[in-house]
């Protein structure tokens, strides 16, 4: 399994472009399954997510062809069809998305259930509710969901909880519908409202998106289109906190700054020079850091995507900063990774106190899921002397060739193969 090597301190310098965000990529993708027509999709990250999800949707039929920044996909082909296996789905709860698009062209579906994951027990009861207020039979039988409905057909919903695949999956089965639907408290994150923008282009007639009600009139067919994705607000987020933590200067193109506000403001309390210009998104930081909360919560709120990387922030902050995560149930687990490294920090159910400025010393540390191995990136960044993160193999699953952007960024890192040798960061 490959490594990260980090020396530190070293300070992050000059412009960095966001790729396109794998959370409005992934839905972009499943939602090629609504239409025998070719879909484009442009500015997709070369992410392991996308090209696991792409394999299902080969195992369910769809032809794609392209260098995997864009895309062209078409779900004519005559695949197994209606069957999203566990051995697929395991590896990546998303590949969810493909119930109701599947379950709107093809009239029946059936899909594993994801199963559990690191960061809480996310369960899926909201897609499937919201599928069998749309006329939808559902079944859960030896770990899958099996969906059948000869015409879904309009109807009102209501999410108990603003669940971002959740409304995806919903919206998505709607279009197909007989009459109209209404979606309520539906998730108001960007990518959603991108994946709204691609099904509209398909010939849908959405109307809501971005906020926290959908009015869906569904239609008989959609068609083919073009999209390019929205940038990656959470991978760009990412390289801002790298320049706030490292007393850097970053530039940040490629990302929209009204996506990233919640960061932005809170990056500027904390006493970070916070520009949005021609250029992109500049964070700089020279003087000292202040402490400041966050609690994290469905957008606008604070990202939960973010809390791992802003806690490895705060570990400099000059006093004691309390963030309360309030969107997934275990979701602190870089916790005593970042203690190993010598921070502060002292977690309890959905709330963590940061004591700092502690000085970090490199260390050997584990990376146990996507964002949490972000944070033990920038903690590696400000370090004293070299930071090993093994089982980077969940970095890779949602930033694009991250060693490559952070060296040209001036930081000293290298990706180790699983026998330690260095793999040559590209330039
Ligand atoms: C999406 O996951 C993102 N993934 C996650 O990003 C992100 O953390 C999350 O939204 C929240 O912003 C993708 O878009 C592919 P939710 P999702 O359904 O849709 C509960 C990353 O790092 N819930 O909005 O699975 C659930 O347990 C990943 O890129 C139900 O109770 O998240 C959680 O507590 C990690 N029942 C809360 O809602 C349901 O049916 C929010 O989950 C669905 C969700």
């Amino acid at each position: 399994m490959d490594k990260f090597r980090i020396q530190g301190p070293s300070r992050l310098q000059g412009i960095v472009r966001a790729s396109g965000a794998k959370n409005a990529a992934l839905p972009a993708l499943a939602a090629c399954l609504l239409t025998g027509d070719e879909v484009t999709l442009s500015n997709l990250p070369r992410v392991q997510d996308l090209r696991t999800l792409r394999r299902l949707l080969a195992h369910l039929g769809v032809e794609s062809s392209g260098d995997g920044e864009t895309l062209t996909l078409s779900a004519r082909g005559e695949g197994s069809l209606d069957d999203a296996p566990y051995e697929m789905v395991k590896t990546m709860r998303a590949s969810v998305l493909v119930l109701g698009p599947m379950l709107a062209r093809r009239g029946r579906a059936r899909v594993s259930l994801p199963g559990g994951c690191a960061i809480g027990v996310r369960p899926i009861d909201q897609h499937l509710l919201g599928l069998e207020a749309l006329g939808a039979t559902v079944r859960l039988d030896h770990g899958y969901v099996n969906a059948e409905a000869a015409r879904l057909r309009g109807t009102r919903f209501r999410f108990a909880t603003p669940t971002v695949t959740g409304t995806e999956n919903v919206m998505m089965a709607a279009t197909l519908a007989e009459g109209t639907t209404r979606l309520e408290n539906c998730a108001r994150e960007p990518e959603v409202a991108d994946l709204a923008r691609l099904l509209n282009a398909m010939g849908a007639r959405i109307a809501g998106a971005g906020t926290d009600t959908l009015e869906i009139e569904g239609v008989s067919a959609l068609h083919g289109a073009r999209h390019s994705v929205i940038g990656d607000r959470i991978e760009g987020g990412t390289y801002l906190i790298g320049a706030a933590i490292s007393r850097g200067d970053v530039t940040l193109a490629g990302a929209a700054a009204t996506d990233l506000a919640p960061l932005l403001e809170k990056l500027a309390e904390c006493g970070c020079t916070v520009d949005v210009g021609a250029q992109g998104i500049r964070v700089a930081r020279s003087g000292a850091l202040r402490p400041r909360d966050v609690i994290t919560a469905p957008h606008p709120g604070f990202p939960t995507d973010l809390q791992a990387q802003y806690m490895a922030l705060m570990t400099q902050a000059e006093g004691m900063a309390t963030l309360h995560e309030t969107v997934f149930e275990n979701r602190f687990q870089h916790v005593p990774e970042l203690m190993r490294m010598g921070a502060d920090v002292r977690a309890e159910g959905g709330t963590a106190r940061v004591y700092g400025p502690s000085a970090l010393s490199g260390a050997a540390v584990m990376a146990t899921d996507l964002r949490a191995s972000a944070c033990l990136v920038l903690a590696g960044l400000v370090a004293a002397g070299s930071t090993e993160i093994d089982r980077i193999y969940h970095l890779d699953r949602g930033y694009e060739a991250m060693e490559t952007k952070l060296a040209a960024l001036g930081a000293r890192v290298e990706r180790l193969t699983g026998a330690g040798t260095p793999v040559p960061v590209e330039h």
